[in-house]
């Protein structure tokens, strides 16, 4: 009996997981969505990107930035800029809310970064491409993959 409630216990616990993607699986879920080479950028720099901002988990939820906004999901979009939490001033850029970007369904977050490497900066936006990714062997990212 007390196996049986630590197994139920688990399912239940898994139940309100976070999605985390596999390296693999998140390459194809954005080929899937347009990001292979989007804006110039190959997939390796999305992949990259997305493992240095959130681990890819869809649900991830940053601390406070020192403007007071916060960065949501496997892109780690900001609230200042890009999405709405409630706070103000939001330039809400991607016209979303921020809780979009931290379900299981990435397609929002897709967009949303399609939307933010189109700027002048590119994916200087992110700062964990520039200090991780940008300028680095990106085929490693997708190696493996079948895509
Ligand atoms: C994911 O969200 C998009 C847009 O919000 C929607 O069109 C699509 O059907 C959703 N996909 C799934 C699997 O729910």
């Amino acid at each position: 009996m007390k196996v049986l409630c630590l197994v139920l216990l688990c399912f239940l616990i898994a139940g309100n997981e976070a999605k985390v993607y596999e390296r693999c699986e998140l390459a194809a879920a954005l080929k899937r969505g347009g990001l292979d080479r989007y804006h110039g950028y190959s997939l390796g720099n999305w992949v990259c990107m997305a493992y240095h901002e959130s681990r890819y988990n869809t649900r991830a939820v940053g601390p406070p930035n020192s403007d007071g906004s916060r960065d949501y999901g496997i892109f780690q979009i900001n609230s200042r800029w890009w999405c709405d939490n409630g706070r103000r001033p939001t330039a809400n850029g991607c016209r979303k809310p921020c809780s979009a970007f931290t379900t299981d369904n990435i397609s929002d977050d897709i967009e949303c970064a399609k939307r933010i490497v189109r700027d002048p900066q590119g994916m200087n936006a992110w700062v964990a491409w520039s200090r991780y990714c940008k300028g680095t062997d990106l085929s490693r990212w997708t190696r493996g993959c079948r895509i």
